[in-house]
């Protein structure tokens, strides 16, 4: 009865006792022996009676026409089962408007011959074992018709368009005259800034299993969200929803790439032929052109100020990518509607279309780039004004949303740089660039402001008090690793004023009901809501008093009404970021010394896991700020290295002492008061170390990597304008 993920604790019994205070105490996660000790099993090695193995087959060309799949040859091989082609595969739809808006028609595998970039799904191949369905999917040749294509990125692409503005992503916002405000301004930045292609590899490679089982289809997943993929595979296979069931226990690793793709698209078609279970992982180099990236960007930030620094023009215009088959914006722009208020305020998104896979969300999408210009254009506004950087921000802290007009829930930002700046010492800070040295390395000091969205998803679960004293909380949430799981625990033990150990958790299954995925940092707190909601009601039942019956006590809600109830207002987590850098301008090789991020994110559910998560992001942002660049070869529009030796990030040695801490951040009118904290830790770090750079050299980096061949050419460059400046000797 009970689950292996749960605290084995016997449960006390002594009827509902006053423990509380679980909810901000460091607990460690409750699967986590099952984790360590390899009881946990993820979907990819769950096994099944008479398993067969698919492997996808890639397109080789960025764009054109499959000629043939000559799959003969191939289905003599030993062990090989059937070959799904577009020329054989079963129909789907992809066109409904699911969860998260239309679906990416990569979803739409199989279903015609058009090729619209390299790592496009042109068949599947399944074998009684994973290992002849690889070797008879590398035999499989593939023709095509192949036509020019196009991947080259760059900023003033003259076909660049504005995207039609979604539920996700409002592609412009303006008020006032830009272009007065800029020429009334006594100190003016305007710059261009450039991050490259990333991608977000977990651990845990992508891997579904699919059967059906008494008429119902059976999905064995690792994703961010079992309704999300439930709900739009049965849209895809005009399926009535509760004959869908999708399971996704444990997860090592989402960071916005587990949704839907096309292996669980595949799974699925082939069980329908095969009438057994059939799994489909992806390969690592797979995951470079089947779950998403982030987008490169080229952004153009232009600020104007009066020379106390506040703001009189604020314009951030940024470009990414999409794919020609379907449409994804990386919101970069978005920040500054949160972050700064002008007399005129622009911001805006352009688009440009290539023949390459669609971009997705990516941890932060559109803050992480984002950030990275904008908080570096700030610290170069402040420079000019000669202002501390964080003196600037405080001038421009808005009232209200610079955009919306709407108040803030709570907006805490000064007090983390407060805080931040107490514990960095910043106080000692001199603001001249260049001065501090030690040996062959040069100094210095950086920060940057960070602010990600507090949202909420609506979400159903049920509470059952049990005969023994203890709890059974259902709810479709997502542990992808982040501790979701114990936190829930955390959060009903509070509900229901009992110990921890006498509160199980079951999640991760579309048969309990529908809820939020794991996304847009807004996992917990939504879960957190409807969970306590029923807990809650649950109480109420029990103080009725009686005994509790063998089924239990079970109360349930959903929160769609409570967070449609919720006052308009600007609702965000915010923090500041600070970080030292080493610099040896000999070598180009920058070390980043110390980050600190000090964060106001409402609640604190689980300090021992959000700490890690906001040290993880942490450690993304110095990964994006020095390593991390997805390329394109621009001849065959492939990536070069796309595996985990290629492309490279952050290791070990790269990564320093990080803190993260967080100051109260109360949330008068939210019932739930947690805010997000999943993501809001990459936002701002990349700036923070670019800014630390230009402390140390005096040299400003506004394209991403700081690769070491930048800071040398950066270095030479400035060595050659302060000799050309200087006096003849
Ligand atoms: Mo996050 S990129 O919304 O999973």
């Amino acid at each position: 009865m009970t689950p292996p993920t749960t605290p084995t604790t016997p449960a006390t019994t002594t009827g509902i006792s006053a423990v509380t205070g679980a909810i901000g105490s460091a607990h460690t996660r409750v699967e986590g022996r099952d984790k360590v000790t390899g009881a946990a099993r993820y979907a990819g090695e769950i096994p099944f009676a008479e398993l067969a193995h698919g492997w996808l087959v890639l397109s080789t060309v960025a764009r054109g026409r499959i000629r043939s799949v000559e799959d003969s040859p191939v289905l003599a091989m030993p062990g090989v089962l059937t070959v799904l082609h577009h020329g054989n595969a079963p129909r789907v739809d992809t066109d409904y408007v699911g969860m998260v808006g239309r679906p990416n028609p990569v979803l739409g595998i199989f279903q015609h011959d058009r090729v619209p970039f390299v790592g496009w799904p042109v068949a599947l191949v399944v074998a009684e074992t994973s290992e002849q369905a690889r070797e008879a999917a590398e035999a499989l040749v593939v023709r095509y018709d192949e036509e020019p294509h196009d991947v080259a990125f760059f900023a003033g692409r003259s076909d660049a368009y504005t995207p039609e503005s979604n539920p996700m992503v409002q592609a412009e916002t303006e008020k006032g005259d830009v272009e007065a405000q800029l020429d009334a301004s006594a100190v003016v930045v305007d710059e261009e800034y450039t991050t490259p292609e990333e991608h977000h590899n977990p651990m845990e490679p992508h891997a579904a299993t699919a059967r059906w089982d008494g008429g119902r289809l059976d999905v064995i997943d690792s994703n961010q969200g079992s309704t999300w993929v439930a709900t739009e595979l049965a849209m895809l296979f005009s399926l009535d929803p509760a004959s869908v069931r999708v399971r996704s226990e444990h997860v090592g690793g989402g960071f916005g790439s587990k949704g839907l793709s096309p292996h669980q698209v595949a799974a699925v078609m082939a069980t329908t032929i095969l009438h057994r279970p059939v799994r489909v992982v992806l390969t690592r180099r797979q995951m470079f052109s089947l779950v998403g990236f982030r987008s490169p960007t080229a952004q153009r930030m232009r600020l104007g100020a009066d020379a106390d620094g506040r703001l009189r023009a604020f314009d951030h215009q940024a470009l990414s990518l999409t794919s020609t088959v379907h449409e994804f914006v990386e919101s970069s722009a978005v920040l500054g509607r949160v972050m700064y208020d002008a007399d005129a305020h622009r911001t805006f998104h352009r688009l440009v279309r290539l023949d390459v896979p669609t971009p997705a969300w990516m941890r932060a999408p559109g803050e992480a780039p984002g950030s990275f210009a904008l908080e570096s254009a700030l610290d170069e506004l402040a420079e000019k004004c000669g202002m501390d950087p964080i003196a600037l921000r405080a001038r421009n802290e808005p009232e209200t949303g610079p955009v919306s007009g709407l108040p803030f829930s709570s907006r805490n930002v000064l007090a983390c740089f407060e805080e931040g700046a107490r514990r960095f010492g910043w106080a000692e800070r001199d603001p001249r660039p260049g001065l501090r040295r030690e040996g062959r390395w040069l100094l210095g000091t950086g920060t940057a402001a960070a602010t990600y969205p507090s949202g909420a998803g609506p979400s159903t679960a049920a509470v059952t008090a049990e005969q023994d004293g203890s709890f059974t909380v259902r709810i479709n949430a997502a542990d992808i690793g982040t501790g979701a799981r114990t936190a829930m625990v955390l959060v009903a033990a509070d509900a229901l004023k009992v110990g921890p150990d006498r509160i199980r958790v079951r999640l991760a299954d579309s048969d309990l009901g529908p809820a939020m995925f794991a996304g847009g940092s807004m996992g917990t707190r939504s879960w957190a809501w409807a969970v306590t909601i029923a807990a809650d009601e649950l109480r109420e039942k029990l103080a009725l008093g009686g005994g509790i019956p063998p089924e239990g006590i079970t109360a349930r809600s959903n929160t769609t009404e409570a967070i449609g109830a919720l006052a308009k207002k600007e609702r965000h987590s915010f923090g500041a970021q600070f970080a030292e850098v080493a610099v040896d301008v000999t070598t180009g090789e920058v070390r980043v010394r110390r980050l600190l991020g000090i964060y106001a994110a409402g609640t604190i559910v689980n300090p021992l896991t959000a700490r890690s998560q906001l040290i993880g992001g942490m450690t993304w942002g110095l990964s994006m700020a020095l390593h991390e660049e997805a390329i394109r070869d621009q001849e065959s529009g492939s990536h070069v290295g796309a595996d985990l030796a290629g492309y490279h990030f952050a290791a070990h040695a790269d990564v320093p002492l990080i803190e993260a801490d967080w100051v109260d951040d109360p949330v008068p009118d939210d019932p739930i008061a947690i805010k997000g904290i999943g993501e809001i830790g990459v936002v701002g770090v990349a700036a923070a170390i670019a800014n630390a750079v230009w402390h140390a050299t005096g040299v400003r980096h506004r394209d991403l990597p700081i690769r070491p061949d930048r800071v040398l050419r950066a270095a030479d460059e400035a060595r050659r304008r302060a000799t050309e400046g200087a006096p003849s000797a």
